[in-house]
């Protein structure tokens, strides 16, 4: 008890202040260096995992490994459209301005029964820049699009460039023995990176 006064007597004393305006004020400081630092990473943090919720379920889904984009090269739309997510060993593509990405990541969204599976397998600029879900208006045909349009799809373009890794371009219908080769291998790079995870 000695100890405990001496201790409230010294902070009167070198403080001015009253034990509990001294105690409100030390503990209001110590909330606002707690606030402040955790707004930074430390150096040593920063290239750790991120940490994934052990709990699994529809609020706390443990996220899956990220995996090494493989490039396709070249695709006509009618093999793009084998990459619709319906067989879950190929990754599900998408189109946008002709060029390819992989949407795997977003398996939610595209797969079967997700809110933009009509996208899967599919060149959606047309749909993208008119806010369309109509099939008719699920392809590349940008004729007719004014300047907002054309906005709106840049602004899609940029979220996949961001979000996916582009992995080959939509080329011309007519298809060539070296192009169906390369979407072999594709395959194969694609199901052995999926087994070794
Ligand atoms: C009632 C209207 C709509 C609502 C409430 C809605 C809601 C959403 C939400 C919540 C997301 C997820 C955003 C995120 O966290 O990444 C999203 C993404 C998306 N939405 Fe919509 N949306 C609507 C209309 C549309 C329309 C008209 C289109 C195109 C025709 C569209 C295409 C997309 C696409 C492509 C994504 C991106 C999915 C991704 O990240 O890969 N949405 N939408």
């Amino acid at each position: 008890m000695g100890f405990y006064s001496t201790i409230i007597d010294e902070i009167s004393f070198y403080t001015g202040l009253s034990p509990t305006a001294f105690f409100t004020i030390a503990f209001l400081t110590f909330l606002v260096y707690r606030t402040v630092t955790s707004m930074f990473v430390s150096p040593q943090d920063f290239n750790k995992p991120p940490v994934v919720s052990a709990r699994s379920g529809s609020l706390f889904e443990v996220a899956e490994p990220r995996r090494e984009a493989v490039e396709v090269g070249e695709m006509t739309e009618t093999e793009l459209r084998l990459y619709n997510g319906s067989d879950k060993s190929k990754p599900i593509l998408i189109s946008v301005k002709g060029q390819i990405y992989d949407v795997s990541e977003g398996r939610n969204f595209y797969g079967p029964g997700g809110s933009y599976t009509m996208f899967a397998g599919k060149e959606c600029s047309r749909a993208l820049a008119l806010l369309s879900f109509k099939p008719q208006d699920i392809n590349g045909n940008l004729q007719g699009l004014d300047e907002s349009d054309l906005t709106i799809l840049e602004d899609w373009e940029y979220k996949f460039i961001e979000k996916y890794p582009k992995v080959g371009q939509l080329v011309p219908e007519q298809r060539t023995q070296q192009i169906e080769q390369s979407q072999e291998d594709y395959l194969n790079e694609y199901q052995q990176q999926n087994r070794n995870l």
